[in-house]
């Protein structure tokens, strides 16, 4: 799965600002076998252990809702701040390049369930260790993070401690 995901990825240079090089995955999405062999992985990892989806924002959302369709199960969108219509809880981080809050809905989630958390990739950690607090601090338990790709250079798994982290692919 991991040679998969390395032949469909390819470098941006310098996006979303000077001195990044940018890990698009669009190719990946684009070809359709190997974006449902990659949904079904995953699913596959996670059947009968998980009981709801968490995608963040944005490039989250697709796989959690592809994953989430394949096992039956529902997804909730963690969402930058200011997106959600309803009463939220909110987390602040910093980002790899720049800072950022995210939100969930503060009913999102049925008391204990758990909660596997899906985003393309683990860069710092700072995005997906606030959805983890977010997933907890609404009465839910994270049952794993799963990332494509986990970027290991830039340590975002220490701020992980704790939980269940996989990535299909580091770099
Ligand atoms: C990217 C990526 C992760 C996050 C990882 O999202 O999709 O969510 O950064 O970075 P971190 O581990 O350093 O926190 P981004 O904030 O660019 O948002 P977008 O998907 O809406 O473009």
């Amino acid at each position: 799965m991991a040679a998969l995901v390395a032949s469909r990825l390819r470098d941006i240079p310098d996006f979303p600002q000077p001195g990044i090089v940018f890990k698009d995955f669009t190719p990946l999405l684009a070809d359709g076998a190997a974006f449902g062999t990659l949904v079904s992985d995953i699913a596959e990892r996670y059947r009968g252990t998980v009981d709801v989806l968490v995608g963040i924002e944005a490039r989250g959302f697709i796989l959690a809702a592809a994953v989430a369709y394949e096992l039956g199960l529902g997804m909730v969108p963690v969402r930058k701040a200011g997106k959600l219509p309803g009463e939220t809880l909110k987390e602040s981080y910093a980002l790899e390049y720049g800072t950022a809050e995210i939100e969930v809905h503060t009913d999102a989630f049925e008391p204990g369930q758990r909660v596997l958390v899906l985003d393309d990739v683990l860069a710092t950690g700072g995005t997906a260790e606030a959805c983890a607090q977010l997933v907890e601090r609404a009465g839910a338990s994270v049952a794993a993070i799963e990332v494509v790709l986990e970027l290991a250079f830039l340590g975002g798994r220490s701020r992980l401690d704790g939980h269940v982290v996989n990535a299909i692919l580091t770099v």
